[in-house]
């Protein structure tokens, strides 16, 4: 039997590794690729017909930056078994034309932002650059990955001389403040010529990117113990990769599992990839008609189903404390993090609440409780958005972590662990409900 601690060491490995190989939510979507394909999951594509076979895995992507993996039961199934996550993370987006020249010193890299970043920790540390661009190819536009996987810019803070109130409370300006350094003046005309040997094509073939910057800074674990990680792009791959763990390894049951990853929560996500859109509402519809069934018959398995949705929490911050609810006090390594909010910027409520706690008892791992303080307005997430396209009984989660929307985030060494066994009951398992607010569990 393996100790309790090579399982958390074991998962957080690989979680690094994830972390470290996806830059952009495009890189995310290639990596669990390969990982279904590795698994023997089959590519559906959303232009092609679908002919599903029963005990038989899938996935699709759309606009590569979301993907939908789902396995059909051996028997007729009640419903759908849902965890969703975000693949984006707030990032610095190049703008098209992006080269400016200081003084034919230097070259910058023109830059706007994507999502809710803490800009500070973006500024004098190394950077680089990945996305995707698309390309001319003979008959129409082909898209290729890129990552240019060395050192290659910095954003460097003015010197403390320069500004002697640097200390008393910034305010960032976009336009002037969070331009990379790419080279000196010699580096003109040379930005898209290594974007495109990166890509493997010629400089002329590029006729558009999708590029962002990324922080170079590897994952790690530290702590006396251990006993945290640090690593970009927690928020939110660190539950996506648990989520793909929990639905590879679980049993098949009664209902339809399915490990949902969306683009651009970041940004509101009403993107045609988002959870404001028609992806999963789709998916799920089309699972239906390939397995033969009528429209009375997939909104009978709606009301059997059940979501999760799982994107980061906030833990108790070491040096301030008091920004926490008073009575809710989520702390990194004690589990899975449930989250409320009265206004409903989270789905949780009893039901669903009490649903998620059973899960976690079935699957041996603790659980905790947050909302905001009264007197603080959180964020939102995917939860309520999506159930505007896919109503389902829904539950907000997340693991608790420290620096949200920093480049460099911090969480709990068990916790990916933890939520990925939840993860793993939450997809062998069925929530039946017929609608009359009783609900029974098929494990
Ligand atoms: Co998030």
């Amino acid at each position: 039997m393996i100790k309790e601690k090579d399982m958390f060491e074991e998962i957080n490995q690989e979680l690094m590794a994830f972390l470290d190989g996806s830059p952009t939510s495009f890189h995310a979507v290639e990596n669990m690729k390969r990982m279904l394909d590795k698994a023997g999951f089959h590519r559906l594509l959303e232009g092609k017909r679908w002919e599903l076979e029963r005990g038989a895995g899938y996935y699709v992507t759309r606009n590569d930056s979301s993907l939908i993996a789902f396995r059909i039961p051996d028997k007729d199934y009640v419903g759908f078994q849902i965890m969703a996550g975000h693949s984006d993370s707030p990032a610095l987006k190049l703008k098209a034309n992006a080269e400016l020249v200081v003084e034919k010193k230097y070259v910058r890299l023109n830059v706007e932002k994507y999502g809710g970043m803490l800009c500070a920790p973006w500024l004098d540390r190394p950077l680089s650059i990945a996305g995707r661009v698309a390309v001319r190819t003979l008959d129409g536009v082909a898209s290729r990955l890129v990552n240019v996987d060395r050192d290659l810019l910095i954003i460097p803070n003015l010197a403390i001389h320069m500004n002697r109130k640097a200390n008393e409370g910034y305010e960032f300006n976009a336009q002037r403040d969070l331009l990379p350094l790419f080279g000196g003046g010699e580096a003109k005309d040379g930005f898209l010529k290594l974007v495109a040997e990166e890509a493997g094509v010629k400089a002329e073939e590029i006729l558009d990117v999708d590029l962002f910057l990324y922080n170079r800074m590897k994952s790690t674990v530290l702590g006396m113990n251990r006993e945290f990680i640090a690593a970009p792009r927690l928020d939110d791959l660190q539950c996506v990769f648990a989520s793909l763990k929990g639905f590879l390894a679980a049993e098949p049951g009664h209902s339809v599992p399915v490990h949902c990853v969306l683009d651009n929560e970041e940004v509101g996500s009403s993107t045609k990839q988002g959870a404001d859109s028609t992806f999963l509402r789709d998916v799920l519809q089309r699972i239906n008609s390939a397995m033969g069934r009528n429209s009375e018959e997939y909104l009978t398995a709606l009301a059997s189903s059940f979501m999760v949705s799982a994107d980061n929490a906030h833990s108790v911050h070491p040096n301030q404390p008091d920004k926490a609810d008073p009575g809710n006090r989520p702390f990194m390594n004690e589990g899975i993090v449930i989250k409320y909010s009265a206004n409903q910027k989270y789905t949780t409520d009893a039901i669903s609440g009490a649903v998620f706690k059973a899960i976690c008892e079935r699957a041996e791992v603790p659980y905790q409780v947050f909302f905001n303080r009264s007197d603080m307005v959180g964020g939102s997430t995917l939860g309520n958005i999506s159930n505007s396209q896919v109503a389902v009984n829904t539950v907000d989660i997340g693991l608790p972590q420290l620096a949200m929307h920093s480049c460099y985030e911090t969480a709990g060494a068990k916790d990916t662990w933890y939520l990925a066994e939840a993860a793993r009951v939450l997809y062998s398992s069925s929530v039946c409900g017929d609608g009359d607010g009783a609900y029974h569990m098929l494990w």
